[in-house]
């Protein structure tokens, strides 16, 4: 699984030949396994490679001489030499900079790219002088992914290969490629030219986000594909960079779009049209005979075009609702001796499984494969939290970890007004930086079989490319230091070092996200004081400027603790240098259980704990338009259930509780909101309720008023919605239940 044994023979030969050997923490991003930096420097106009390796590199270097790498080709006395050595087992590879100039020593072509990403990052970053130095480096994990959606929206040509720029520049070998769905068909199949014709358009497109209503489209026909051609040049791109393109071929369930041209393959006989909004549709294949012989031929031509290991077959999210009801797959379950439909899902994987192995190539598929039964031989992919990957590891199977929680880039990474839409979420590039793939709770016996990981880039809010790179690169780049083995100590040095490579990236046009200056703010309740605010920004050496409600003017943050006192806007910035970070804005509502202790029943999902369950009570109130982040509290099936106490007896009239609402999400409001005054023998004395809270918007606020009653101890429970009815974005899971804040007057 892991090449740093092979490295790490190569560290020591480096050491004992080599006196000096200060550890440089490099400015390379992945942090190399090893750098040894000497005395001197090499310096250069011009970098020549000169050896017989201009048929691997070729159009590697050209591309370099794009990003403006003054590289030039010579046959001799180069100051670049690359050497293929075959004596370096796999993974890894060997960079010396010497005063005559670079000597990169790797084994193929995959370690040679892996080795010039650190060259260019070199030259970059260096301004013409390099440091005389010994990198021996190479990649923890074997498996190092990012995913590209084209199906919600496409891309050029010449930007997918500039996505795979990126990927190589960062050392990623995997490029998942998610090229079918609902809303589109996006590869060219030549025996089925209504998948051009037909599957690869829809009529119109969502405005805004699903959770807006009344949803509203923009009336323009939206679509397109790769040809063969296209994609066999994209391969060819990527292959000379090590990268290996894994497609996607999305079945059974987000098959709408393949529906729409070949209704014949679905269980019931009526007109299908490509999704023209998001989320997951109860229209699927119907595993009948004659949708297997098209699945065939189309995979046919899928192995054909793509060198690959892999076929990626999806399998996530198919309702079960048409299978239930169709005559025809309830005969062949009979006949396959199938106890559910759950089961027909896995013969359905299964069968297509044995048709990809025959042709010499091994599935993957979302971790649903593993409902009613997981096939032989397949790779699963744990994307609804790590429980699936979890499961097929122990069942022997490799797995690859791309935990929504993680590794989902299309949520916030930003507590800022003014994101671009998004679906959801909040996963800054810090919480990807504390990600291992390596779930907790698997034993380590069965670490063996986890891979690596993958960044996944779900295109729904991300029409051009530009939101592509805004989305993806920040994240990417700290997804690629996690999977190479995070040798960048701590954050703090993997800051500095992002923040140099945002840095470039900005200088050359490229829209990357730079969130090094945003403030985060930490919240503390301190009994009798109040709720205390540590304000911190990534950027270690910058300074804080923060601002109460009431004040004129920003002052410079002192050593003196902030608490938070007036209701109002606190904002906060930092600044470094002549650069000044975001504002961000605090609300806060001073009241009566600000500073309580708060016990939950039930604890909230792990990936939604906001700071802690105080975070419900500390006053200051969640963003209005995304759940996630410092506030909000998750649960999903389970009640919110809080007992509040007090420091002593209050006189209460009034509870107030703010909710999120995000049906596209599973996020349904609760179903009754109550509460209790609980005396000193614990009795519980009912308070006051309501019924379902109700909104047109994303928030809904419920008020509970009551007589005036004094009491140490207050009880708040807001029930779950419970499951989502079939026929509903998520129908028969368990629905979630978002709150933030509980007001107490
Ligand atoms: C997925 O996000 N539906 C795999």
């Amino acid at each position: 699984m892991n090449n740093v044994r092979v490295i790490l023979l190569y560290v020591l030969l480096i050491s004992c030949n080599n006196p000096s050997s200060d550890v440089l923490v490099t400015d390379i991003l992945p942090t190399p396994l090893s750098a040894t930096v000497n005395e001197g420097s090499f310096s250069h106009n011009s970098l020549i490679i000169d050896n017989g390796t201009k048929e691997i590199l070729g159009n590697y270097i050209d591309w370099m001489k794009e990003w403006s790498i003054p590289l030039e080709w010579k046959e001799e006395n180069g100051n670049v030499k690359v050497v293929i050595d075959q004596s370096i087992e796999s993974g890894g590879y060997l960079l010396s900079v010497e005063k005559e100039g670079v000597l990169i020593r790797a084994k193929d072509r995959p370690t040679i790219s892996n080795a010039l990403g650190t060259l260019y990052q070199l030259i970059e970053l260096n301004n013409g002088k390099i440091p005389l130095m010994e990198i021996a480096d190479g990649a923890y994990y074997a498996y190092r992914g990012m995913h590209l959606d084209v199906a919600r929206h496409m891309f050029s040509v010449a930007e997918i290969k500039k996505y795979l720029d990126f990927l190589a520049l960062y050392k990623f070998n995997k490029f998942h490629w998610h090229l079918t769905e609902d809303q589109g068909w996006r590869i060219e199949i030549k025996k089925y030219p209504k998948l051009q014709s037909i599957a690869a358009y829809r009529d119109e497109t969502l405005i805004g986000h699903y959770n807006d209503q009344p949803h509203q489209f923009d009336g323009k026909r939206y679509g397109g594909y790769y040809t063969q051609e296209e994609i066999k040049d994209i391969i060819h791109y990527a292959d000379a960079r090590g990268i290996e393109i894994i497609p996607e071929i999305d079945i059974p369930g987000h098959s709408l779009a393949l529906l729409s041209a070949y209704p014949e393959l679905g269980c019931e006989t009526k007109e299908y049209k490509a999704a023209t909004k998001w989320g997951v549709f109860s229209d699927v294949l119907c595993p009948k005979e004659e949708t297997f012989k098209f699945l065939e031929n189309v995979f046919s031509e899928i192995i054909e075009l793509f060198p690959s290991e892999y076929i990626h077959i999806g399998g996530d999210e198919c309702p079960k609702d048409q299978w239930k009801k169709s005559a025809l797959c309830q005969t062949i379950m009979k006949r396959e001796n199938l106890k559910d439909e759950m089961e027909l899902q896995s013969y359905f994987i299964q069968r297509i499984e044995k048709f990809i192995n025959s042709k010499g190539k091994r599935i993957i598929g979302w971790d649903e494969i593993l409902e009613g039964g997981l096939a032989p031989n397949a790779t699963v992919m744990s994307w609804r939290g790590v429980q699936g990957g979890i499961e097929a590891a122990k069942e022997g199977h490799d797995v690859i970890m791309t935990p929504t929680s993680h590794c989902y880039f299309d949520y916030y990474q930003s507590q800022n007004d003014g994101e671009p839409l998004a679906i959801g979420g909040y996963t800054p590039y810090q919480k990807v930086y504390e990600w291992s793939p390596i779930p907790e709770g698997l034993e380590p016996s069965y670490h063996k079989y986890v891979m690596g990981g993958q960044g996944n880039v779900w295109t729904e809010y991300m029409k051009t490319f530009d939101h592509v790179e805004y989305m993806a690169l920040t994240r990417m780049i700290t997804l690629s230091e996690v999977l190479w083995g995070k040798h960048s100590g701590s954050i703090d040095q993997f800051n500095d070092k992002l923040f140099l490579h945002t840095s470039h990236w900005e200088d050359q046009g490229v829209n990357i996200a730079n969130h090094l200056l945003d403030v985060t703010t930490q919240l503390e309740v301190v009994a009798d004081k109040g709720v205390k605010v540590d304000v911190s920004s990534a950027a270690s050496d910058a300074q804080i400027y923060w601002k109460s409600p009431s004040a004129q003017n920003f002052q410079i943050k002192s050593d003196a603790d902030i608490f938070l006192g007036e209701s109002g806007e606190y904002k906060f910035y930092s600044q470094l240098k002549d650069k000044k970070g975001h504002e961000y804005e605090l609300s806060f509502v001073p009241h009566k259980g600000n500073t309580a202790h708060i016990e939950l029943k039930n604890e909230p999902s792990k990936t939604y704990s906001g700071n802690g369950s105080q975070s419900i009570i500390n006053g200051v109130i969640g963003p209005d338009h995304r759940y996630g982040g410092s506030e909000w509290l998750g649960f999903s099936g389970d009640d919110l259930e809080a007992t509040i106490t007090f420091s002593k007896i209050k006189k209460l009239n009034y509870v107030e509780l703010r909710f999120f609402k995000g049906e596209g999400q599973w996020i349904y409001l609760p179903s009754s909101v109550e509460v209790f005054s609980i005396d000193e023998n614990g009795l519980e004395k009912k308070l006051g309720n309501t019924m379902t809270p109700t909104t047109d918007n994303k928030i809904a606020v419920t008020e509970i008023k009551f007589p005036s009653t004094h009491t140490k101890t207050l009880k708040v429970r807001a029930k779950n919605y419970g499951l989502i009815p079939e026929g509903r974005q998520g129908g028969g899971h368990d629905s979630w239940l978002f709150v933030d804040e509980i007001i107490i007057r």
